[in-house]
């Protein structure tokens, strides 16, 4: 722990939510401010990054301003800016980028990159005060599917990775097959509740020697049976396809994160990321965890999707290591 209060001010906007947070010494949120553009991609089914680019640009100052007051702080009071670089949307990326640079220069003080993988494993750090590496975590989001480990506050080893679809894209594309809203990942969670896992779509989707995932086997599968449906003019049960599919990927998931983390030795395991807000990979893996003896930590859902805070977080332990600080010169990055 640092020996004055620091004060960090996260920016995020890497994919679809322009967020602005204040977290103290690392671990306590005073402000997480998120502006979603999520209505504003629905009707495209999907994120436009154009028109998120765009939208970043108008959300990006009031968020900051709005942060900076919940947390009821002036700028001056600010010890560094944390902001995503990548990985995510360039476009996107560019304007949190380009305002955190501003706002840093003009106030003499650090600007910390973060990586957004890590960001989304930080998250635990502020869920759970307590919370101290080594641990082993799972980020389930929209653009990942990863298992890393985290030796220290700033050294994080990808272990796995998804070798085609993140699992939150999958649900997405599934989703959309269906005819449901976007984003679809919360609409398969709650059809899918009130569904049986009643059809089995891959059946050779087992933990792979390597355990990288894959995740489009499974999507297309999904896919194509919706299609023959269709094609012969049957009635989809959409209930039970979210039920089917959400086991199907979920189990897969668990089973692999479980394997790799028996093979590591790890004790602490945490969720992140979007789809760790999911009702069935929740309890599954508690589940799994309580049977193998593994101690499971899950922020609540607002800080597991898309936030500044984790970003905040992140940047703060990479601030009191000295770490990733970066000049004016900063550039977004699609892949890290
Ligand atoms: O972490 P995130 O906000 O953005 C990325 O960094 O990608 O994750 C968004 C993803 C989307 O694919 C969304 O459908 C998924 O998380 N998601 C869920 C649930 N809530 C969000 N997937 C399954 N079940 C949910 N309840
Ligand atoms: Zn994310």
């Amino acid at each position: 722990m640092a020996e004055k209060d620091v004060y960090i001010l996260g920016i995020e906007s890497s994919c679809d939510e322009t967020s602005a947070a204040v977290v103290l010494n690392g671990r306590k949120c005073l402000s997480n401010v998120i502006a979603s553009q999520i209505e504003l991609h629905r009707r495209f089914g999907g994120v436009v990054p154009e028109i998120a680019g765009r939208n970043h640009l108008l959300a990006v100052m009031p968020v900051v301003d709005k942060a900076l007051s919940e947390a009821g702080i002036g700028m001056d009071k600010l010890d560094a800016i944390a902001v995503t670089y990548g990985p995510g949307l360039i476009g996107c990326l560019l304007v949190g980028v380009a305002a955190a640079k501003a706002m840093a220069y003009a106030l003499g003080i650090p600007l910390i990159k973060t990586d957004h993988i890590q960001g989304h494993i930080a998250a635990n750090f502020i869920a759970f005060p307590q919370l101290e590496p080594p641990l082993l975590a799972l980020v389930a989001s929209g653009g990942h599917t990863s298992i890393v480990s985290v030796e220290d506050y700033n050294t994080f080893v990808l272990v796995s990775a998804t070798l085609d679809d993140a699992i939150g894209e999958s649900f997405d594309k599934v989703a959309r097959i269906l005819g449901l809203p976007y984003p679809g990942g919360p609409e398969i969670d709650r059809h899918g509740r009130q569904g049986k896992a009643n059809i089995k779509f891959c059946p050779n989707l087992h933990v792979r020697g390597d355990l990288a995932y894959s995740f489009s086997g499974l999507k297309t599968a999904v896919v194509n049976y919706v299609h023959n449906l269709r094609q012969r003019g049957e009635e989809i049960p959409v209930d039970d396809i979210c039920a089917s599919f959400t086991a199907e990927a979920v189990g897969y998931t668990v089973d692999t994160f479980i394997r790799c983390a028996k093979e590591r030795g790890k004790k602490n395991l945490a969720l992140a990321g979007g789809v760790a807000a999911n009702t069935y990979l929740r309890s599954q893996l508690a589940a799994e965890c309580e049977k193998n003896g593994f101690t499971l930590f899950v922020p609540p859902p607002v800080l597991c999707t898309d936030n500044a805070a984790m970003i905040a977080a992140r940047g703060y332990y990479s601030f009191i290591a000295g770490k990733d600080e970066a000049g004016l010169d900063l550039n977004a990055k699609s892949v890290l």
